[in-house]
């Protein structure tokens, strides 16, 4: 299978940034606000935040057909693996829901837009803000007094759940667990209690968006996820059938527990997942130098070696995706994205382009995937052009959002991306002249059928 990354003009890279955050912005404003809601009685409970403030949420109401169908889709974050970082997380919005705004935008797979999102626009929509450090594992009933911190994310987990059951999820005919990065991983570890916590009738699906982290050694020979995980993990509220074998930092990994996992599970993953490439593949601690720092802030600025690297790191998420088992309840969709969360944005969840059920898959957009049955992934489906220049997410700014490029003259080039040759060309998109070209084919993303574990509940 081909593997590569593509890469542009230097001179044109920049504007080509400018361009991708300015689309992105000019699509978030297709998303709309949800306010949050504080599970207040959770408090007594114990279940709170790391500062022992209530967890919250923001809720859309389902309608319609959608009335009776529940989406928990938990917030991502990474994680704290000592009092220092945990400490250092506390008072922000990841650790306090004092910190946290009061509104924040649903879109891609949160929208309320039959158009943009037409398998869950209906539903009600959850998203659960992350607030423990841990994916929601932790419950250690002590508090150092002089830390004030509270490590009680499975309680939290469990209160969030409850309210929800209270507010009608104890009729549901169909709930997901879903979760981005972190939370994506939330949402592997917690999928069978999840099934557990929801009335026997009800259809019960868990999928994890950038959650499935893998455990590779770093640039430097290092075990450091490994390590880091090892400090994070507690093993009380991670699944039984890992912990009987391996050590409680191991079953953070989704490849060492997925396989035992009853509930029908689906992954979406970038392979070139941008987060591990930085933080896994080439962390600080592990480049001491330097040399990766550009690397992983511009993929256009990586050597040849470093994209050789980042290429073998590839080949071991997909070995790593070995450890979801064969099971018929399991789905997975792979794609070759230098990215890290892909259903909470319109423009990686469905696009005017996106494939859809019954047709040829396009060259571009993720199918709006979990309303596919796996098998009918084109395993040649890219993710949009966007992606593949897309540098960090990080890097949109405010002074970027006057941008804006006319749908017509951007076809030629997103046709000319989606020929995936190399070559040079030439457009004018706006005001801007714009010269790109493609030094490396594009990398092929794998998609592997599993017809019955579409998350499409008909
Ligand atoms: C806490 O973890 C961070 C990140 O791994 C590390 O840099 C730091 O040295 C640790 N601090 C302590 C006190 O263990
Ligand atoms: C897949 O499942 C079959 C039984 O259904 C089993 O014999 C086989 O070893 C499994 N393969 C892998 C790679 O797990």
């Amino acid at each position: 299978m081909p593997t590569s990354t593509k890469m542009v003009d230097g001179r044109w890279s920049q504007w080509l940034n400018l361009l991708v955050c300015g689309l992105l912005i000019l699509l978030k404003t297709e998303g709309f606000n949800v306010g949050i809601t504080y599970v207040e009685n959770a408090v007594a409970k114990g279940a709170v935040c790391l500062d022992g403030s209530p967890p919250a949420y923001h809720f859309d109401k389902g309608f319609g057909a959608g009335i009776n169908n529940w989406l928990v889709h938990i917030e991502g974050g990474g994680w704290c693996n000592n009092v220092t970082t945990c400490l250092s997380r506390k008072n922000t919005r990841l650790g306090s829901s004092k910190q946290m705004v009061k509104e924040v935008a649903f879109s891609g797979m949160l929208s309320n837009k039959q158009k943009f999102n037409p398998d869950f626009y209906n539903w009600n929509r959850i998203k659960v803000r992350y607030c423990d450090g841990a994916s929601f594992t932790g419950d250690v009933e002590a508090v150092n007094p002089a830390t004030n911190l509270h490590f009680r994310g499975a309680r939290v987990f469990l209160a969030v759940i409850d309210d929800l059951l209270a507010k009608g999820m104890k009729n549901a005919q169909n709930a997901i667990l879903s979760g981005c990065s972190a939370g994506g991983l939330t949402s592997i570890l917690h999928c069978d209690k999840f099934r557990t916590l929801i009335p026997m009738g009800t259809k019960v699906k868990c999928f994890a968006d950038a959650g499935y982290f893998i455990n590779s050694k770093d640039v430097s020979g290092g075990q450091h996820i490994q390590t880091f995980y090892n400090e994070v993990g507690s093993s009380k509220n991670l699944p039984v059938s890992c912990t009987s074998r391996l050590s409680p930092g191991l079953c953070f990994f989704p490849q060492y527990l997925a396989r035992q996992i009853q509930t029908p599970l689906f992954i979406i993953n970038a392979a070139y997942d941008s987060w591990q490439i930085k933080n896994i593949l080439a962390p600080g601690v592990a480049d001491p130098h330097g040399t990766w720092h550009s690397c992983k802030l511009d993929i256009n600025n990586c050597s040849p070696s470093q994209l050789q690297i980042m290429q073998s790191f590839r080949l071991q998420f997909l070995n790593a995706m070995s450890g979801l088992g064969n099971s018929t309840s399991r789905g997975l969709f792979i794609d070759s994205c230098y990215a890290h969360c892909q259903t909470e944005m319109q423009e990686t969840w469905l696009r005017a382009d996106s494939p859809v059920l019954g047709k040829t898959l396009g060259r571009s957009g993720l199918p709006s995937a979990l309303a596919l049955p796996v098998s009918h992934l084109d395993p040649f489906a890219c993710c949009p052009p966007s992606l593949y220049l897309m540098v960090d997410f990080g890097a949109c700014s405010a002074e970027q959002e006057g941008l804006k490029a006319d749908p017509i003259e951007m076809t030629r080039f997103v046709d000319f991306i989606q020929q995936n040759k190399l070559q040079t060309g030439s457009f004018i998109i706006g005001s801007n002249e714009l010269t790109l070209t493609v030094k490396m084919s594009l990398p092929i993303p794998i998609a592997k059928d599993r017809p019955d574990s579409s998350l499409f509940i008909s």
